[in-house]
């Protein structure tokens, strides 16, 4: 088959995080700690799916009819409490592939061509009898624009009907993950069989959701680790324990000594929740405009970590801007077996690299910037002191 799902999507060319993917289910409901009332709606969940699966193959009801044969569920919560790891999960207790499509990306790449990848995608999962699953989905669950001005809005009007129309036809499951649960298009609400709500977890949940996070028997840990205490002394997500988890193996890795005696120790663990809890500041918080923190010193702080963050984003455009121009000079190489579409692929890339070199430029001005600004307030405050 010559159109992948990829090639339909990208027409070649992929970015720095992909716009569909196809996954072989890995991760059950055994890795994931839910409130009862979760657990019991995917459980219900589930028991629909199979119930469908006997009436509309066994039973041969597909044959007969042709559409409303599908089902959509809505998955919504805060970041972070679940959502896609369940749509695996779902998807692994089917033994059905999960073709995960990003429709935030979808929608800022393709203006213009959108609905047609949208019904591409559809047809795909069908083919395969995967479930389909909008990851972040905010905007297309959304309501749609009423007065149809801007072409962005006549667009992603466009892309919800092509949406409605293909829900209504797709023979198989699919599932719409959302941070909002309010304000849903009521078009979508009819076609949504089970909303089922993700919540941030109570202590008990972080406990075990802690615990989940390490290898039972490999993870060599401290004596000291006290997984209650990390439970109650933060109430985070799920994906911020997660990245805690992470960042503390990072931490106790680099330690001196032999790796055969390293041990992750609560110190790590609380290290690791406080850079999580440290990015995730720098990352909300305008430098300027927080009026709980101190004069000048306050700025001073936030400007320092706002010149990490740019050094962070400097790095990853950095990467993206290497591996863009690797892809261009291979389709280069390619050029002369393929032709006129291409070029026009090529001169999409050029364009992407020159807009990206820009806003490279642009991160290194408001670094300097930054380095001065925070120079002479140094200045200024060793004067005043
Ligand atoms: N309830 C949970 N139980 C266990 N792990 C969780 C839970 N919620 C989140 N995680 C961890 O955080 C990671 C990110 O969660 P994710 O499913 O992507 O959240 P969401 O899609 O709701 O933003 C998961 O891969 C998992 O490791
Ligand atoms: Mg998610």
């Amino acid at each position: 088959m010559a159109e992948s799902i990829r090639d339909l999507l990208f027409g070649g060319v992929s970015g720095d995080r992909d716009l569909v993917e196809a996954i072989e289910p890995r991760r059950s409901f055994d890795d994931v700690v839910l409130p009862a009332t979760t657990l019991r709606a995917l459980n219900h969940a589930l028991a629909l799916v199979r119930k469908h699966d006997l009436i509309f193959d066994k039973w041969g009801l597909a044959e007969r009819h042709s559409s409303g044969l599908g089902l959509a569920f809505h998955f919504a919560g805060p970041p972070g409490t679940g959502k896609t790891i369940c749509a695996e999960a779902l998807a692994y207790a089917l033994d059905k592939k999960l073709l995960v499509v990003r429709y935030a990306e979808l929608e800022s790449r393709w203006v213009g061509q959108t609905s047609k990848h949208v019904a591409a995608v559809f047809r795909s999962a069908a083919r395969q009898d995967a479930v389909l699953f909008f990851d972040e989905a905010d905007a297309i669950a959304g309501r749609r624009f009423t007065s149809i001005g801007a072409a962005y809005e006549r667009e992603a009007n466009a892309i919800v009907n092509v949406l409605l129309h293909e829900l209504e036809s797709f023979p198989g499951v699919v599932i719409f993950a959302t941070n909002l649960a309010a304000n849903i298009d009521p078009a979508f609400e009819r076609r949504i069989r089970t909303h089922i709500l993700f919540e941030m977890p109570d202590v008990e949940e972080r406990e075990r959701i802690w615990r989940v996070q390490l290898h039972a028997r490999k993870t060599p840990l401290g004596p000291d680790v006290d997984f209650r205490a990390l439970a109650e002394a933060y109430p985070r997500s799920g994906g911020d324990i997660k990245n805690a988890v992470l960042k503390a193996a990072q931490i106790a890795t680099v330690e001196p000594g032999p790796d055969s005696e390293k041990r992750i120790h609560q110190r790590h663990f609380i290290q690791g929740m406080a850079e999580v809890m440290a990015a995730e500041n720098v990352m909300s918080q305008s430098l300027f405009d927080d009026p709980t923190a101190g004069p000048i010193g306050g700025v001073m702080e936030r400007l320092a970590e706002g010149q990490e963050e740019l050094r962070g984003e400097l790095g990853v455009l950095v990467e993206r801007l290497d591996s863009l121009e690797q892809r261009v000079r291979s389709l280069a190489s390619e050029h002369s077996s393929r032709g006129v579409e291409l070029e026009r692929q090529q001169v999409q890339l050029a364009e992407t690299l020159v807009s990206g070199r820009r806003h490279r430029d642009r991160v290194l001005i408001y670094l300097a910037a930054a380095s001065a600004l925070i120079a002479s307030a140094a200045l200024a405050l060793t004067l005043i002191g």
